[in-house]
């Protein structure tokens, strides 16, 4: 039995002190993994951007607003974990500046947003993952198998779950996982809580779970 990271759940890119750039991501397949991975004995660091959900019982939830809070909460964790899953929908974006005040409406023009890249939450922690597990998810609307070969390969990542748009906000998805060994899995169309347990047991093996 290890200490297993999870992050998931959208991030929340603030405009100014009302306004925010996010995603649809609920964070269900999140929290259900992290269900699934302390259902079978493991400890839990559940590092969440802002969801409706109830929190699972006896993990310890890091709540997190932003992609840079939740690449700072990661990394105080990650040294101490065995294994990550990185479920969160990551703002791949963030506005360049946060203004202090509302900004103010003004109807006679459009308005230009300026964006900075986010960092890479998983690409950033699998540079340190020696014989660690790090699991990703990869959100793909078109020519998904390759694009998640691809996200497995640039990220470093051992297993790769690939889902489609409609899997966002869902209580259900289909899902493809891929393996850096070759392997694939179809699972679903199942609830995310079953798919979860099923990702665990692909992922981690029968012997750790
Ligand atoms: N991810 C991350 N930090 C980011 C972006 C993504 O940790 N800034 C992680 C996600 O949690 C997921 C994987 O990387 O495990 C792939 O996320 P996805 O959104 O599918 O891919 P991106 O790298 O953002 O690429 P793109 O948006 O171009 O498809």
């Amino acid at each position: 039995m290890g200490r297993v990271l999870v992050t998931a759940g959208p991030t929340r890119e603030a405009l100014d002190p009302v306004r925010y750039l996010s995603n649809r991501s609920s964070g269900r397949m999140g929290y259900a993994l992290a269900r699934a991975l302390r259902a079978v004995g493991h400890e839990v660091v559940l590092v969440s951007g802002p969801t409706r959900l109830r929190p699972p019982s006896q993990v310890t939830l890091v709540a997190v607003e932003s992609a840079r809070e939740m690449l700072a909460a990661c990394r105080s964790h990650w040294a101490a974990c065995d294994a990550l899953y990185a479920v969160a929908a990551v703002a791949d974006y963030r506005p360049r500046a946060r203004a202090r005040h509302k900004l103010k409406r003004d109807p006679r023009q459009g308005m230009q947003l300026e964006l900075l890249p986010n960092p890479d939450i998983v690409r950033s922690l699998a540079r340190s993952k020696g014989a660690r597990l790090v699991v990703g998810f990869a959100l793909e609307s078109r020519h998904g198998r390759a694009a998640a070969l691809r996200k497995m390969a640039a990220k470093k990542l051992d297993f790769v779950v690939l889902n489609g748009p409609e899997a966002q906000a869902a209580d259900r998805a289909s899902q493809l996982l891929l393996g850096r060994d070759g392997s694939e899995h179809a699972l679903g169309p199942a609830a995310k809580a079953s798919l979860a347990r099923h990702i665990v047991r692909l992922t981690l093996g029968p012997a750790c779970v």
